[in-house]
């Protein structure tokens, strides 16, 4: 099976953070990045400034908003993005751990809890929307005892690949006992003979379905039951005051998995490009039905997915098309995040994918090649944008990925590679800064290092934070709530601007 590493003799560059001009409050003023833009036909966004998803592992384990949940998105909100999306959250009623949930009504006040936070914090200025999201089932690496004794099945296959190997045909009607304990005792080189590809990653990685394994009665369904999951999600975010839904067809998903070209579902949803968008398109027009054609409808999807066989921007500028065409309100671009290339996980933990040569390119660090991290996906919303646009359609685009300054976001609007500018990691680090740059103090803007020390967190399912939070702070301090470890601050530090004398929010 291949994975694909990154590649340590080209990713050996340390690159500086790129140097910052921050403007002046008039020139700020006159800025496209601090202009409006309208997202679907009733909504305007304040500024062209954007918060993407980033899950905090803050929700309860029954995926329900905490107070920790409120604090992360009212920080983000005091620094008034235009934008800001709610993390990715579940569409089903079903156990995901600490990942925030909307697959059932009961979800509802504690979402609708997060909006009227959000409304206040801002003043009002800044639109919300929820990324909603679909997954299947990733297991952790287990231990081989548990692989050999439980977990694998024995079939026919493993027996009669146990009697070619060991040259012995009584293998083909052993006890199943018998044939666990011989595998657990064989050596490499036996185990690669004997197991499939699939048996083998799922002892070296965790067990990890696929949503072309058209023997899984649940996978063969997925296209039935995931236009009513979403639509019923939509539905929910807008009834608990949301502004828009984001349907996340990126990272190592479920529907970024239809849409990839890997996909060799035999049953219409695989294999031509017009198959593999059939499901996000369906799922698409679910969400629309239900939520009506005034509700802004967003979709993050991958402008490449960097992994061998997969979809490249070829097939991302060709379904950012039709995605236009069928009435999406705006397109964030992302790229890589897959779960192919992914690191091999330490025994009882899970495959995360961002960690191979995809998942570099989803979140790129300064440890980099020569092209280096910032601003590296831009070329991809720009190439969808300029399709999109030859198509003689105006669906707003967003992009991400390594920005960092003013004049960087500036400089994408400028050339009209995107509409919107969106900063994850930097806005983590200084959830200020939009308002700072805005107000004219871009001095005092906290600038990520983009070392991902945070990722390290989301990684481990930890309570995410920022390491340049906790440069100086008195933990005894009752003002500043501590991460369930006791170390960390769980917000940045607070700032208080001068009197703004700016208008709030435009009206819809
Ligand atoms: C802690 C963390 C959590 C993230 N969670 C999500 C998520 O829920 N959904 C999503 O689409 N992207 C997620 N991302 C990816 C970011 O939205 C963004 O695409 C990526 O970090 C690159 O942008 P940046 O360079 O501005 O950080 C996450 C990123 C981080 C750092
Ligand atoms: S932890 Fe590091 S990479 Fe993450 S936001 Fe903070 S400075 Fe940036």
């Amino acid at each position: 099976m291949r994975r694909n590493k990154l590649d340590p003799a080209t990713h050996r560059v340390r690159h500086p953070l790129p140097p910052a001009r921050w403007p002046t409050r008039e020139e700020a003023a006159r800025a496209r990045w601090f202009s409006p833009i309208r997202i679907g036909p009733r909504l305007t966004a304040a500024e062209r400034t954007w918060v993407p998803a980033m899950v905090p592992w803050r929700a309860t384990d029954d995926g329900f908003v905490t107070p920790e949940v409120l604090e992360w998105y009212a920080r983000f909100a005091e620094g008034q993005p235009g934008v800001l999306v709610v993390e990715a959250t579940g569409i089903r009623d079903i156990a995901s751990g600490p990942l925030l949930r909307i697959g059932d009504d009961r979800f509802i006040p504690g979402l609708r809890t997060l909006v009227e936070t959000v409304r206040e914090r801002s003043g009002g200025r800044t639109r919300l929307f929820i990324q909603v999201l679909d997954f299947v089932t990733v297991r952790r690496r287990p231990e081989p005892e548990q692989f050999f004794g439980r977990y694998l099945e024995i079939t026919d296959s493993v027996r009669g690949q146990l009697a070619l190997w060991l040259d012995d045909p009584r293998w083909r009607e052993a006890a199943e006992g018998e044939v666990r304990e011989c595998l657990l005792a064989a050596d490499r080189v036996a185990l690669e003979t004997v197991l499939t590809d699939r048996e083998l990653e799922a002892l070296d990685y965790g067990y990890r379905e696929r949503i072309w394994d058209m023997h899984l009665p649940h996978i063969r369904e997925l296209p039935r039951v995931l236009p009513g999951f979403f639509a019923e999600a939509a539905r929910r975010g807008r009834e608990a005051g949301f502004d828009g839904v984001e349907l996340h067809y990126a990272h190592a998903y479920t529907m970024a998995s239809f849409l990839s070209r890997l996909n060799s579902r035999p049953d219409g949803y695989g294999g031509s490009r017009e198959n593999r968008i059939r499901l996000p398109l369906e799922v698409l027009a679910a969400v629309r039905a239900r939520v009506g054609s005034e509700y802004v409808v967003g979709i993050r999807y991958l402008g490449d997915e960097v992994v061998e066989g997969g979809s490249d921007v070829d097939d991302a500028i060709w379904y950012g098309v039709r995605f236009a065409e069928a009435g999406v309100d705006y397109l964030s671009v992302s790229k890589g995040g897959r779960f192919e290339d992914a690191r091999q996980p330490k025994v009882g933990e899970a495959v995360y994918p961002y960690t191979g040569a995809s998942g570099y390119e989803c979140m790129p660090t300064v440890l980099s090649d020569a092209r280096g991290p910032f601003g590296r996906n831009v070329p991809l919303a720009a190439a969808i944008r300029r399709a999109i646009r030859d198509a003689g359609l105006p669906t707003p685009l967003v992009t991400s990925g390594g920005i960092t300054t003013f004049d960087q976001a500036e400089g994408i609007l400028e050339r009209g590679e995107a509409d919107c500018v969106a900063a994850a990691r930097q806005t983590l680090a200084d959830p200020d800064w939009f308002r700072k740059i805005r107000l004219g103090q871009g001095e005092l803007v906290r600038r990520c290092e983009f070392t991902n020390y945070c990722e390290g967190l989301d990684q481990r399912h930890k309570q995410v934070t920022c390491k340049l939070w906790d440069r100086k702070f008195d933990p005894a301090d009752p003002a500043v709530r501590l991460a369930t470890d006791g170390r960390r601050r769980l917000s940045a530090p607070s700032w208080s601007p001068p009197d703004e004398g700016v208008a709030d929010a435009p009206a819809d």
